[in-house]
């Protein structure tokens, strides 16, 4: 179903940190409209998304949105204890779904929304940005190419200052969010899964606070690999944030980190390290409500491939739900393994 102009029409549901963001996408994705959106924060939220230009209305529920509002999909974008609920409720009701990462806080309740998405041949995608982010494309891109030799070992950073802004502090609450596991490192445990599969042995430990498992340590085994990755989120308000990877093949190091402005670089034989080039998102020279979006990078990515998938009919073939309860299994698995527990 799409309107009169043949645009596709969405819901956004959770107009939050994320919500914002994908608010500003929606804002300049060619024949995509906005047509409702979903808080519980109405008045707040209809300010906010009035301020970066969406012409959308907010309401108070999803099944209130979805009365008023023809639409063709649903984009979950509140906390995590609620994806479950609101991603089947917008399945059921015959919507294609964007629902944020993690998919679910565990394995079954993820594959719950796998059933519901199966039983109503739904079109759905998860917010793993990584999958559409240009610098772990190009490390996926040049990994698969086979042009380094073989990968010998790889390492992966998140960190970042301790969230503190969500509704009712939900972040720091491991019953609402899963820690620092789950909802920061899981980005990195979904992109080692997409490139090398599943590991033979784990190794992890934790630091645990009031949040839960607040930073992850984590050794994954394969047949002639070693992959480390780490991820926190207790650091200091004005820390701010870090991703990074470095991945040693037989003729090349690549490495990116966040932090430095340099880019993907890669080092290779006697050569001085270089940077190599990566795709920027197609976004032209749009401006949206907050800044450039060319800087929302593979958000951008993410939502105009799930979008496009939408206008031709076909099931996405990145970020799917599969892979992304996949993920979450492996954050829990890593946790159990660092709490004692079989793993
Ligand atoms: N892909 C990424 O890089 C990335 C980054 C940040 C967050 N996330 C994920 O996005 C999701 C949302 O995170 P956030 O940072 O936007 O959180 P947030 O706390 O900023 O926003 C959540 C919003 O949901 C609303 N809400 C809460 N309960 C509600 C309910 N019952 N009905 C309607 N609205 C309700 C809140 O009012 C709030 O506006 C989480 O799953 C998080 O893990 C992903």
């Amino acid at each position: 179903m799409s309107d009169q102009d043949g645009n596709l029409k969405g819901i956004l549901v959770g107009c939050g940190f994320m919500g914002g963001m994908h608010a500003q996408i929606y804002n300049i994705l060619e024949g995509v409209d906005l047509v409702a959106a979903v808080d519980k924060r109405v008045e707040e939220s209809q300010e906010k998304l009035d301020r970066l230009g969406c012409q959308a209305k907010v309401y108070a529920t999803l099944d209130e949105a979805m009365e008023q509002a023809q639409c063709d999909f649903v984009d979950v974008c509140l906390p995590t204890h609620l994806h479950e609920a609101f991603s089947i409720k917008a399945l059921d009701a015959g919507k294609a779904l964007f629902c944020e990462k993690p998919l679910a806080l565990t394995g079954e309740k993820a594959d719950r929304i796998i059933e519901a998405a199966k039983r109503n041949d739904a079109i759905a995608q998860v917010g793993h940005c990584l999958r559409f982010w240009p610098e772990y494309q190009k490390l996926m891109e040049y990994h698969s190419s086979g042009e380094g030799g073989k990968l010998l070992s790889l390492s992966f950073v998140r960190r970042g200052a301790r969230p503190n802004f969500g509704i009712d502090d939900w972040f720091n609450d491991e019953s609402l969010s899963g820690g620092a596991a789950l909802d920061l490192h899981i980005h990195d445990s979904d992109i080692m899964l997409a490139m090398l599969g599943q590991p033979k042995a784990i190794h992890s430990k934790v630091t645990r606070d009031y949040s839960g498992p607040s930073h992850i340590y984590s050794l994954f085994e394969y047949d002639s690999l070693i992959v480390s990755s780490e991820g926190g989120f207790n650091y200091p308000a004005k820390w701010g944030f870090q991703m990074a990877f470095q991945a040693v093949f037989e003729k090349a190091v690549l490495d990116f980190d966040s932090t430095n402005g340099k880019g993907l670089i890669i080092c290779q034989g006697d050569e001085e390290p270089a940077q190599m080039e990566v795709p920027k998102p197609d976004t032209g020279s749009s401006q949206s409500g907050e800044g450039n979006v060319s800087d929302l990078g593979g958000y951008f990515n993410e939502l105009q491939y799930f979008t496009n998938c939408l206008k031709t009919g076909n099931k996405p073939e990145v970020a799917t739900l599969e892979e992304a309860r996949d993920a979450v299994s492996m954050a829990l698995r890593e946790v159990a393994i660092a709490d004692g527990k079989s793993g």
